[in-house]
């Protein structure tokens, strides 16, 4: 077995000759293609030109000794196994070494064989590192694009439009439920384009008076209103080279829809109170939770201007269409209020997470967002109670499969997966959380248990006897 590319080079450090040249001859033989030197500062100077997978070096040397190169390469994070070569000090000072971070040690004299093995050792270990991180990765590209988090169907969707066309400068429609994720995703449009390093700028046309919304888009010339002693540029001159991101399309008054429909044909605007115009660069990405063609059916949205922001359109689905993503964000959404709040739960108790599955988000992500917020400031423990959560939740629980959010929906696999997730759950439950139990009670391995829970997220408290 020869090593990988990637493990070949190993370095030698040690004042004596003979166990420099006795080290090379080994390592060759082997397979690996090593250097040695004489002491740290060699070895060190070396290190900060070459990449050593492995450095393996003497305790004792003059000048800079083992423990203070192996102090150097862990202060300047080279991304090297160090073994150490223990003789005089002992086992000792070399355990003492592993404590500062070298990967393990062997003792003078050695044989070849001992050597050798250590470094197997250490290429099955990266092996092993490296497919985890390839798997983390893989995982981390499947069900998160930034920091959008599911792995539904819908979500994948719309994961794959929006790498699709974030590069290009054409308009975007977001609509979606209230707390779907609309800001979210346009800033992650913005972020994936090319035009990142320049302003992504809000507005919510609704949270402006309709007489101040024109100015505040196109700005204005000094006296074009009463008011107005200054001149103003607008918000499309602060996007400038970035994305303009008008939230609430739906509010826009009728008045300024046809400024804003001559302003995406002509790549211009004109500040109020000015005659000359000045061409822009923006990208404008619109969102609402309206439903705008109903509002051009009804005659309060132009339909030319829905029709030129239509041209890419992404429909975030509710929360309650995609239960599979629910355990996924609790997971990062834990994450996130435990560094915000330096906490440390692990999860949330069974009873509850049937209670977070069961119950329909009319709010959405926000509200999902908010509640575990409100369950971690409120529990106690590394696990979340139910009674952590707001009344409707619980409520939910309660009302069980009556009141489940996806009674009508007819896809199999969803539904199939919030039924597995809730028997799992309600097995928990019923076992006091004892795994081996509940994999009886469901008539599946304890294998199979292990990997759904993981999927759906579902957590057992240890104290409570894991079983496992
Ligand atoms: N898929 C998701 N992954 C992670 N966080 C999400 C996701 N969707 C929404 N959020 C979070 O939920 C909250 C609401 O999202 P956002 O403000 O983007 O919703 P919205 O659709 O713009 O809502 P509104 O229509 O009420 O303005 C934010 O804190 C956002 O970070
Ligand atoms: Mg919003």
């Amino acid at each position: 077995m020869s090593p990988p590319d990637g493990l070949k080079r190993v370095l030698v450090v040690d004042d004596e000759e003979n166990i420099r040249h006795l080290l090379l001859v080994v390592l060759k033989k082997a397979g690996y293609e090593p250097t040695a030197v004489a002491g740290g500062e060699q070895a060190l100077e070396l290190l900060s030109e070459q990449r050593f997978p492995v450095v393996i070096s003497d305790i004792r040397m003059p000048g800079m000794d083992g423990r203070e190169l192996l102090a150097e390469i862990t202060a300047r994070e080279f991304d090297t196994y160090v073994v150490m070569m223990s003789a005089y000090g002992g086992d000792e000072v070399a355990i003492e070494c592993m404590k500062a971070g070298a990967y393990d040690y062997f003792n003078k004299p050695f044989t070849a064989d001992e050597v050798v093995l250590l470094l197997r050792k250490i290429q099955e270990r990266e092996v092993l590192f490296q497919e985890n991180q390839r798997l983390r990765e893989e995982l981390d590209e499947r069900f998160q694009f930034d920091n959008i988090i599911g792995r539904s169907d819908p979500m994948k969707q719309v994961f794959g439009t929006v790498t699709k066309i974030a590069p290009y400068k054409t308009t975007v429609l977001l609509t979606g439920e209230s707390g779907t994720g609309k800001e979210l995703l346009a800033r992650a449009v913005h972020r994936n384009s090319d035009r990142a390093a320049a302003s992504f700028v809000p507005i919510n046309c609704a949270a402006i008076p309709e007489n101040l919304l024109e100015s505040e888009l196109f700005g204005h010339a000094r006296g074009a209103f009463t008011g107005a002693v200054k001149a103003k540029r607008g918000l499309f001159q602060e996007a400038s080279g970035g994305t303009l991101f008008l939230d609430e399309m739906g509010e826009m008054p009728i008045s300024l829809q046809v400024k804003l429909l001559r302003v995406l044909e002509n790549d211009e605007i004109r500040r109020v109170g000015e005659n000359k115009v000045e061409s822009i660069d923006v990208r404008l990405i619109a969102a609402t939770s309206r439903d705008l063609e109903k509002r051009v059916a009804e005659g309060t949205f132009r339909e030319d201007l829905f029709y030129r922001l239509n041209v890419v359109h992404i429909r975030l689905p509710p929360l309650r269409e995609r239960p599979e993503d629910v355990p996924l964000l609790i997971e990062h959404f834990l994450a996130r209020f435990n560094r915000k709040f330096t906490k440390s739960v692990t999860g949330v108790e069974a009873p509850a997470l049937k209670a977070l599955l069961a119950y329909p988000w009319p709010g959405n992500v926000r509200e999902l967002e908010n509640a575990l917020e409100r369950a971690m400031l409120l529990g106690e423990g590394d696990q979340l109670a139910l009674d952590s959560f707001p009344p409707q939740l619980r409520d939910a629980a309660a009302g069980g499969r009556r009141r489940r959010a996806d009674d009508h929906d007819l896809s199999i696999k969803r539904r199939v997966a919030s039924l597995e997730a809730d028997l799992i759950a309600r097995a928990l439950e019923h076992t006091g959380g004892n795994r081996t139990h509940a994999c009886k009670l469901l008539e599946i391995s304890h294998r199979a248990l292990l990997y759904k829970m993981r999927d759906y997220g579902i957590d057992v408290p240890a104290r409570s006897g894991g079983g496992s």
